[in-house]
């Protein structure tokens, strides 16, 4: 109904330790300082919680991207989110940039388990009332979940990154059949020719070998895109192959980089023009990335990308809050980041995608 007030007293952002850069970028993006939450562990790890302010009937969003240490962050969040719920918070959203175990979403091996979806069990059953989250590995992610889930997109930002770098003898390049709809995507809106590559995993090793380039590179620059580049074999695989099929220079671009492992190492050895996550600033692969905090670094989210993070998801937010309030309105100004695709059957709901 036009004009019905929000049922909520306020709302509120905490975080866990994740990412408590990131947290405050998206709380200062609302214009609002992060909740007073402690969270520490004994010294046995069980992990203590406690809300330092009351949030009965406040509409409570809690910001914790899955990163490193990826089961505690998960763990934690949990625990918050039991605490908010007995704390009698009025709505709980739990605000995951990186939804880790997103490659766990089948059962494509006898005797294994499908953790996407646990995940989104415990995320429920802990209490959770809406999850809002980015760029998924995959779009069936979202119906593991029973309550809403919003899938920001940052397609939007970083094709207007990449349409400021005119590159017009470049082809979009998939980096596995799995990815073809997100590199269609970032090809119709750059207007640039679209390549795959053939992949195959070799088992539960972290070894990908690109067996066939589909599509015209040849004498062309690529620009490559995977939604999260982890050990970066995929990406090594891809550069092969592309230059061996007389691909020019490459460009890598990633939604998240994750960067475990040999990843660092293996990507400075490609000798790509450019390493892209997720928009400005580039990550230029010949730049040292010692000014990250080593456990930034390990989760692969860089100082400046957690700005741009933080602005995708604040906006989201703000455009949420402001639905709450006239849920036929959304404020004028907003929606730079493509999130006028607003859902207006729900109560607030925000769907960036495409
Ligand atoms: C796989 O299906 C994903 O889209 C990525 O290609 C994968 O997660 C990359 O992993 P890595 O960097 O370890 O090859």
């Amino acid at each position: 109904m036009p004009g019905a007030a929000a049922v909520y007293n306020d709302f509120a952002i905490f975080t866990g330790r994740a990412h408590p850069e990131l947290a405050e970028a998206i709380a200062a993006r609302l214009g609002r300082p992060l909740g007073k939450v402690d969270v520490f562990e004994f010294s046995n790890e069980n992990i203590f919680v406690q809300f330092q302010e009351n949030i009965r009937q406040r509409d409570v969003y809690l910001v914790q991207p899955f990163v490193s240490p990826v089961n505690t962050s998960i763990l934690e969040l949990l625990i918050m989110i039991d605490a908010a719920r007995r704390a009698s918070a009025g709505r709980i959203t739990a605000v995951i940039p990186y939804y880790a175990y997103g490659r766990s979403d089948k059962k494509d091996q006898p005797r294994v388990p499908i953790t996407a979806r646990l995940i989104a069990n415990m995320l429920e059953t802990a209490g959770a009332d809406r999850v809002l989250t980015m760029n998924l590995h995959a779009g069936q992610i979202q119906g593991f979940f029973n309550i809403p889930l919003d899938e920001l997109n940052a397609l939007f930002p970083v094709s207007a990154y990449f349409k400021s770098k005119n590159l017009t003898d470049y082809t979009v390049v998939a980096t596995d059949v799995g990815g073809e709809k997100r590199a269609r995507d970032r090809a119709v809106r750059l207007d640039l020719p679209l390549a795959i590559i053939d992949k195959r995993r070799i088992g539960n090793t972290e070894t990908a070998e690109a067996m066939h380039v589909i599509g015209e590179v040849e004498g062309r620059g690529c620009l490559i895109l995977d939604d999260e580049i982890s050990t970066a074999g995929t990406i090594v695989s891809a550069v092969n192959a592309l230059r061996q099929n007389g691909a020019r220079e490459m460009i890598i671009s990633c939604y998240h980089p994750v960067f475990s492992g040999p990843a660092v190492a293996r990507l400075r050895s490609l000798d790509a023009r450019e390493i892209d996550t997720r928009g400005e600033p580039p990550l230029a692969l010949h730049e040292p990335a010692a000014e990250a905090p080593a456990h930034a670094r390990r989760a692969g989210v860089e100082r400046g990308d957690s700005a741009r993070i933080a602005e995708v998801v604040g906006e989201a937010l703000v455009v949420s809050q402001a639905l709450d309030q006239d849920h036929d309105h959304v404020p004028a100004g907003l929606g730079a980041h493509g999130l006028a695709q607003i859902d207006r059957t729900g109560a607030g709901a925000v769907c960036a995608d495409a």
